[in-house]
């Protein structure tokens, strides 16, 4: 293997043509293998001793697995400037979900794929440490369905956990903020809250944060500052739930939410926990024995004793 050539006589890979996405580790390229006639992804780091760190970061972490949702790794160089990634042609969470917006079920499908691959990814003792919507893209979408690939391991971790928060602070879990004062080490857990988040976003939308700049949150936050925005996901969250208050059933997907979006992550679900409690809708009567905070389980109380039962 060589430095990647994207075009010239010689190069491996010619580029399509197309604008490439840029992301904040570099660029990614739509591109043909001259050779073999494959479509594939080209991630080019961006020049740097950093780059060429997150570019071996990456390939390391991606030659540890094989799994159908978590993408798969097709080349690298050995100066660590690029990889070549398998093609998704879907685009990313958000980019098909401005589209057409996804359906209840499609969501649910989309958590349940992401769990089982967060769940294979942190058997491996891995944390991912940036689930986010431009970080899961959709392979396929059709008939109500669709399959996804966990994409972007620059930030992930394996072993101690890091010294310093990284990732996406928007996404980022309460124990990350928390750390500025606890120093107490987080656990796959932050990719579950990450996901919970991605999926009420996308359900129901997120509370306005005035202080949050762009798509951005400051991972500097004061601890009350922290509180106020997990706080305020929390009653969103109890806002969709009364939502449902005249319906006999509820989504599941929001009762397992309370348990993805807890903020003690001793309490909150692991993606195992997560995905083995992830059945379809269910009965009204069915609901109180799952995990969910107190303050849920006494507006479920009401519902039941609204509801006659
Ligand atoms: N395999 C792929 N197929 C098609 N498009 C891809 C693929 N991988 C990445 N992309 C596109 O490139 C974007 C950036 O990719 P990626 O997240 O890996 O880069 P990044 O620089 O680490 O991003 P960031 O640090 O901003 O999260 C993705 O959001 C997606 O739009
Ligand atoms: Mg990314």
């Amino acid at each position: 293997m060589s430095t990647i050539e994207l075009e010239g006589r010689k190069a491996k890979y010619i580029t399509s043509g197309d604008e490439p996405s840029s992301g904040g580790q570099g660029d990614v390229y739509k591109a043909t293998d001259r050779k073999t006639g494959e479509i594939c992804a080209i991630k080019k780091f961006v020049k740097s001793a950093k780059g060429a760190k997150t570019c071996r970061r990456e390939i390391e972490f991606l030659h540890l697995f094989s799994h159908a949702s978590i993408i798969r790794c097709l080349d690298h160089d050995t100066a660590y400037t690029f990889v070549a990634l398998e093609w998704v042609e879907g685009g990313t969470l958000n980019e098909q979900h401005g589209l057409t917006a996804f359906t209840h079920r499609e969501v649910e499908t989309m958590v349940l794929d992401v769990l089982e691959a967060l769940q294979y990814v942190h058997s491996h003792g891995v944390i991912h440490h940036d689930v986010k919507p431009a970080n899961i893209m959709v392979a396929t979408r059709a008939d109500d369905n669709l399959t996804i690939k966990l994409i972007d391991f620059g930030f992930a971790t394996r072993g101690p956990h890091p010294k310093r928060p990284a990732g996406t602070p928007r996404y980022a879990a309460p124990e990350i903020f928390a750390y500025q004062i606890s120093s107490e080490a987080w656990s796959g857990k932050i990719d579950v809250w990450a996901l919970g988040l991605i999926a009420l976003e996308l359900l129901y939308g997120l509370p306005e944060n005035p202080q949050a700049t762009g798509n951005r949150l400051p991972f500097q936050a004061d601890d009350a500052y922290a509180k106020g925005w997990h706080g305020a996901i929390q009653t969103q969250l109890k806002h969709m739930l009364k939502f449902y208050v005249l319906s006999s059933t509820i989504p599941e997907l929001l009762v397992e939410l309370f348990s993805m979006l807890e903020v003690d992550p001793k309490l909150r679900f692991s993606a195992r926990k997560a995905r083995m409690h992830l059945h379809r809708d269910i009965e009204l009567e069915n609901l109180l024995p799952m995990g969910m905070d107190h303050q849920a389980e006494s507006i479920f109380e009401d519902m039941m004793e609204w509801n006659g039962n």
